[in-house]
């Protein structure tokens, strides 16, 4: 009887996280489904608690001890955490993840007398639990600057890397139906950690939201193992769920870069230097608040840019004012989401709704395309890598290929940003010294701001 209470428990928490993942695919109800796929975790934390087909040992201090830990840590750090900074919580939530399953597997390992399969599917874990987590932890590392992409890349290193991939499947096989040893467990597991951390070592720039998100992938892979190994329903459709997602999302994002997931892994993303005012003959023309208004108050059409530098500046409900003071004197204003734009999959979209501004407003890249030969004016709020034009005519450059906003087809285009630095990728940007263009050097916020003041003024 109890089994079967718990069973359904466990098909309860597999319908809410389908569920809730289904509500996170739009704005409104992405709140709601976060709270579903929690509570689908609470029910299947229960029923596991209560399931005399886990051998909990009678721990319950422990674990409970533990939940209360761990989900203490997982409230303060999502409390504090900048939105700026949310690939790198995603990176050490992934990394515990993908540790978690590899702690599993070691201990299913050591302490069971496992058949070949089950060995089988336990090594497949530890191998990408281990090196889901010091992949994560690296990607972390690099991500908050902490360490440098020349701190960790050796010469040669995707031939390294290869030859570890080799090392750690042929280890794989090798114990799956060699008698258990515990020596060369350890070796497999030192091997394992090492190849995820020199996995990631190579990978850099505009390239890491995409390992982020396979490594995410690999986390869910290796839960779903775990699921096999306890026979646990719930665990495996999580992990499936988690390994799907995440792949669709490594899929989705080189294709809105146009790479290949190999060219990403293998590719290396070597930035081209460039931050100077003046590139050659070509200068940069500057404009200032005044101007800008004018300009803005008196168009038919505006298509704000928004960009990694929007969520920096936190200019999102200074830019909503603006357009709210445009559209009151009949300006069409609309905002152009690139798929990468900012840090992560959606910053844009919530950055936005955090202001206010109506879904409908925001264009996908193809639609906003179409929609900018008939714009007057396009104003790029802290957006660079994704309105190059390098990525369309230069094929010497790391970015070409990649679909980007061709906001040089609009009449004006204004360029809000503090300096002349590099975006993310690290490399030059034409589109500042193209006849369009004017640049507005400032914090977005403070020149949003301004010319908040200057509309007023007219
Ligand atoms: P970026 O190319 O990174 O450019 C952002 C620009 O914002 C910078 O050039 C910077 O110039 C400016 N900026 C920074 N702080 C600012 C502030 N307070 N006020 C005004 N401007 C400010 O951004 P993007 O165009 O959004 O492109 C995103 C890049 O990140 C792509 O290369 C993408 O592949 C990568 N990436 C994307 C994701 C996802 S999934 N979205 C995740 C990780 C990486 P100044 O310093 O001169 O102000």
């Amino acid at each position: 009887m109890i089994t079967t209470i718990i069973d359904i428990a466990y098909l309860i928490g597999a319908v809410l996280f389908v569920w809730g993942l289904r509500q996170m695919s739009s704005p409104d109800t992405a709140r709601r489904g976060n709270s579903l796929a929690a509570i689908g975790m609470g029910v299947g934390i229960l029923g596991a608690l209560f399931d005399n087909r886990i051998d909990g040992g009678g721990n319950y201090a422990w674990i409970i001890g533990g939940m209360f830990a761990g989900a203490g840590i997982g409230w303060a750090a999502a409390k504090k955490i900048q939105m700026t900074a949310m690939p790198q919580l995603v990176s050490i939530f992934n990394g515990l993840g993908g540790l978690c399953a590899a702690i599993l597997s070691i201990v299913e390992l050591t302490t069971t007398d496992l058949d070949t399969g089950g060995k089988a599917i336990s090594l497949f874990a530890l191998l990408i639990g281990a090196v889901a987590f010091t992949g994560s932890i690296l990607a972390y590392l690099k991500l908050d600057g902490k360490l440098k992409d020349s701190q960790v890349v050796w010469p040669k290193h995707n031939i390294i890397n290869q030859i570890l991939l080799v090392a750690c499947l042929a280890m794989c096989v090798y114990l799956t139906i060699s008698v258990q040893s515990i020596p060369l467990l350890i070796a497999f597991l030192v091997l394992t950690l090492f190849y995820g951390w020199s996995f990631v070592a190579p990978i850099g720039g505009a390239d890491m939201p995409v390992v982020i998100s396979l490594l995410n992938s690999f986390t869910g892979l290796s839960a779903a193992a775990a699921g096999l190994i306890y026979n646990n329903n719930l665990m495996l459709v999580g992990g499936i769920l988690v390994g799907a997602s995440g792949t669709i999302l490594t899929v989705l994002m080189c294709q809105a870069m146009n790479r290949s997931l190999w060219n990403v892994v293998v590719g290396g993303f070597a930035g081209s230097g460039g931050g100077a005012q003046t590139d050659g003959d070509q200068v940069a023309k500057s404009t200032n608040a005044v101007d800008t208004s004018i300009l803005l108050y008196y168009s038919q059409s505006v298509m704000f840019v928004p960009g990694y530098g929007l969520a920096v500046a936190q200019a999102q409900k200074a830019l909503k004012e603006l357009d709210d003071m445009l559209e009151a004197n009949g300006v069409d204003v609309k905002y152009a989401i690139h798929p990468v734009a900012g840090r992560m999959p959606g910053h844009m979209n919530v950055l936005l709704a955090e202001a206010d501004v109506p879904y409908p407003k925001l264009l996908d890249l193809d639609d906003a395309n179409a929609a900018l030969p008939s714009t007057d004016v396009v104003v790029i709020v802290g957006a660079n890598d994704v309105v190059n034009p390098a990525a369309v005519d230069d094929p010497s450059s790391s970015i070409y290929g990649m679909p980007v906003l061709n906001v040089w087809n609009a009449k004006h285009v204004i360029v809000l940003k503090r300096s002349m630095s590099p975006g993310y990728a690290g490399i030059q940007n034409q589109l500042f010294f193209h006849e369009k263009t004017k640049m507005f050097f400032g914090d977005a916020k403070a020149s949003i701001q301004d010319l908040v003041s200057e509309v007023k003024n007219l």
